[in-house]
């Protein structure tokens, strides 16, 4: 066991001007959804370039929402990646529509653009592409496939708030897009409401519908007016987690650009040993990502133990590590609705394989310069 204080994978950086705003609000006699809200909305829709915004309590809950709003239902087919958070693909699921895998690039842990046009049948209706640890998809392709095929997109930008294309910030509309960004704020993302989620519109209309299936189906009018068109859930965020959420955005080109050189100090204490090892390292990108994670690929096929047991080695070295993520299409549940192993073979191995390393703004250089020896000592000893 070592004997030095413990690294976590994440953890969240509350300032106490946070602290203080989340206590006025407590005492405030308004908790739920209300003012602080609608602030973070707007704050949120600035940052999006004007966009409408619209808060949830869970970043699952806003992709679900928008696939309703998307009017995709049983019968239609959505288009996604295999390695994701299983969320991406249970939203699919929960509309009634069909998920479509589609394999990803080595690479980038991507969806592989250049699969997903063999993918469209008539019935597929969005494509729903995930910025795995904030690399984004290549939007000007993708909103291109969509077009050609007529499809709605749903960007899972979980893990890319504060992250750009070409310049503009996720959440800005790519060209004249029609696209749906869905972004969490679970408390290991690059900022925290503890739990939510936002997403970003197109115009009115669809802000309207995003209300309703927020909130039981409820259209409010005049003084006590009251009517129900649509079945709508209870999803909504409260005014607590949004003070939260107003504190972080003040921090967040702080957090990225922290992050941003976490990141280059491992690719400099690791791009050597990771050649001698075979080990996978992330794309060194450093104007697009806002680096959600750190990830590595282990070398399989020269270990001669499972990742379990790097991960339990570096545990007992103080030193937190996750799996983000077993490919979605091997788990019980959708091996039951027909997927099989080698169905989509560059995740299945990239899922066996990967490895988030500690990433956040409260690290140090000397955490990851720690973080990097003992990684590449537990590796060099069971290289075979
Ligand atoms: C890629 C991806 N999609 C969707 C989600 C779901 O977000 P939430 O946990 O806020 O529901 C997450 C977050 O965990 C995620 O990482």
């Amino acid at each position: 066991m070592s004997t030095l204080p413990r690294i976590p994978m994440t953890r969240p950086s509350i300032d106490e001007a946070t602290i203080a705003g989340v206590a006025d609000v407590l005492r405030s006699g308004w908790i739920t959804s209300g003012p602080q809200v609608k602030a973070f909305e707007a704050a949120v829709s600035e940052y999006c370039g004007g966009r409408p915004v619209r808060a949830f309590n869970s970043g699952t809950c806003t992709m679900e929402i928008a696939l309703r709003i998307a009017a995709v239902g049983a019968g239609d087919e959505v288009i996604t990646t295999p390695l994701s958070w299983v969320a991406t693909s249970n939203v699919i699921l929960e509309v009634g529509a069909k998920p479509v895998f589609v394999d990803i690039d080595p690479i980038t842990r991507n969806i592989d653009l250049d699969r997903v046009e063999a993918a469209v049948t008539s019935r597929t209706r969005a494509i729903l592409p995930v910025d795995l640890a904030g690399l984004p998809v290549d939007r000007r392709r993708l909103y291109a496939i969509a077009r050609r095929h007529n499809l709605r997109v749903i960007e899972d930008a979980a893990q890319s708030f504060g992250s750009a294309w070409n310049g503009k910030r996720i959440g800005q509309h790519v060209e004249s897009d029609g696209g749906f960004v869905s972004f969490s704020f679970h408390p290991n993302k690059n900022i925290t409401t503890i739990e939510g989620g936002c997403l970003v519109l197109n115009d009115e209309r669809e802000a309207k519908l995003a209300e309703q299936y927020r909130l039981q189906g409820v259209i409010r009018s005049g003084m006590d007016g009251m009517d129900v068109e649509i079945l709508g859930g209870k999803f909504n965020l409260t005014d607590v987690a949004a003070r939260v959420g107003l504190g972080q955005l003040a921090h967040l080109t702080e957090f990225t650009s922290k992050r941003r050189d976490l990141a280059r100090a491992y690719f400099e204490l690791l791009s050597q040993p990771a050649q001698r090892l075979n080990l996978g390292l992330p794309v060194a990108d450093f104007s697009n990502s806002n680096w959600h994670m750190f990830q590595v690929v282990l070398p399989e096929d020269r270990l001669d133990c499972a990742r379990a047991q790097i991960m339990t080695e570096l545990d007992a070295a103080g030193i937190g590590t996750g799996v983000h993520y077993p490919a979605i299409h091997l788990f019980a549940l959708y091996r039951k609705l027909g997927w099989r192993p080698g169905d989509f073979p560059v995740a299945e191995l990239v899922g066996r394989n990967i490895l988030t390393l500690p990433l956040f703004p409260g690290m140090s250089r000397a955490d990851v310069e720690r973080v990097s020896a003992t990684l590449v000592a537990t590796l060099t000893a069971h290289v075979e």
